[in-house]
């Protein structure tokens, strides 16, 4: 379970999903993109979701953000935790490419904590999987295998279990990362200040699925398939005729109901749903960010060489198989169309932070694309929307 060079293949083979491991110098030289000083100016905000949790006389305390006194609820051994901090700081998202061989659409966000010495959040099990990269200073991992736990609640805001039978128990320097997947209990416990980036993924229930799929579905009630019963006495066997039993449903009548979900499941309208759905990320609405360039301002600053860069945070879903004539993406539930002609350039602005028009490399685009006037309408989209920016 202590893994000293990373083979990508290997892991998901063994490990994603399955085992918990200790992959040691999984970033070699290891630099903090952020200190525990710019984390506690983001637990200040209040869209940013943030705690601090304690560990003083014996007793824990959590406190939710946005803080204000950091003095009064940093006492004994205590963890700043922050959200999402992949939509504010570039290279905390850029954090995220190391672990790009899982989809952008499993992925939730990296979590940063700074824990003094012998703080952490005590035992626990999460519902997601998570890769935690460790930062400055050293913490000592513990990690079980899944199992009935007592559970207990030391601070309404805290779930723990009583413990648990560590299978890992390493201590963790800079660049090191351990993974843990879903209901593998874990604590870390801080033995010199230090920072975590966690890298967590989703995965949601099939019901939040089909709610999620029912909210993002635009398709008119009139258009939508409607149960019929022309079979009726078929589908309710009524052949005793003396008898009521108008309150029953009868089991063909649910399989009927049945397949009619599964007719919309299987329609493009649901795989549309679903995909704008899995697209979600609660991106900051940043009016600072949305910008005013009309098309010609696009074209002459991409013919003068200008780079096109993915925003922070932002992740883009399609589908990979398409068959319509326009290929279709998604960004933080909003669609975008465009025609298939362009799929391999905007496939590389999807799934690459950065693409210049021009050639030499593998993430240059050829100058005709300029000459395509849908390209330059959707990229004047993504820009003012604040999705991609123009770099010099
Ligand atoms: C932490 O970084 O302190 C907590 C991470 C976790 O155990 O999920
Ligand atoms: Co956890």
């Amino acid at each position: 379970m202590i893994i000293t060079e990373f083979d990508q293949s290997l892991f998901l083979a063994e490990y994603w999903q399955k085992k918990p491991c200790v992959i040691r110098g999984f970033i070699k030289s290891f630099v903090d993109p952020i200190d525990e000083h710019e984390l506690a100016g983001l637990a200040q905000e209040p869209d940013i979701d943030s705690r601090i949790v304690s560990y003083s006389n014996q007793q824990w305390i959590a406190t939710q953000g946005p803080i204000e006194d950091f003095e009064e609820l940093c006492v004994g051994a205590w963890s700043l935790l922050v959200q999402g901090v992949d939509r504010y700081i570039d290279e905390v998202d850029e954090l995220t490419d190391l672990v790009n061989f899982i989809p952008n659409w499993r992925l939730d966000d990296v979590m940063i904590s700074f824990s003094n010495e012998g703080a952490g959040v005590g035992p626990h099990t999460d519902q997601y999987d998570v890769f935690i990269i460790q930062g400055k200073g050293k913490r000592r991992w513990q990690v079980g295998l899944p199992g009935d736990y007592a559970e207990s609640i030391p601070h309404p805001l805290l779930r723990q279990i009583d413990g648990f039978e560590a299978v890992i128990d390493e201590v963790l320097l800079p660049g090191d990362v351990v993974y843990i997947p879903p209901k593998h209990p874990h604590n870390g416990v801080a033995l010199s200040d230090c920072l975590n980036y966690s890298i967590g993924f989703r995965a949601p229930t099939s019901l939040e699925m089909l709610s999620g799929l029912i909210d993002e579905n635009r398709i008119e009630p009139a258009e939508s398939l409607r149960y019929t019963d022309p079979d009726i006495s078929r589908l309710r066997n009524t052949k005793d005729k003396n008898t009521n039993n108008s309150s029953a449903v009868s089991s063909n009548e649910i399989q009927k109901i049945k397949q009619l979900l599964q007719a919309f499941l299987d329609s493009e309208s649901a795989d549309n749903a679903l995909l704008q759905f899995l697209s979600r990320q609660s991106l900051p609405s940043d009016e600072a960010l949305n910008a005013d360039y009309d098309s010609d301002e696009i074209k002459a600053a991409l013919l003068e060489g200008a780079t096109l860069a993915r925003m922070t945070g932002v992740k883009p879903v399609y589908a990979q198989e398409q068959s319509n004539e326009q290929f279709i993406f998604y960004i933080d539930g909003n669609e975008f169309k465009a025609s298939k002609t362009l799929r391999a350039v905007l496939e590389l602005m999807l799934n690459v932070k950065e693409v210049r028009i021009g050639e030499g490399s593998d993430t240059s685009v050829d100058v005709s694309v300029l000459e395509q006037p849908d390209f330059i309408a959707l990229v004047m989209q993504l820009v003012n929307l604040g999705y991609w920016v123009l770099l010099d």
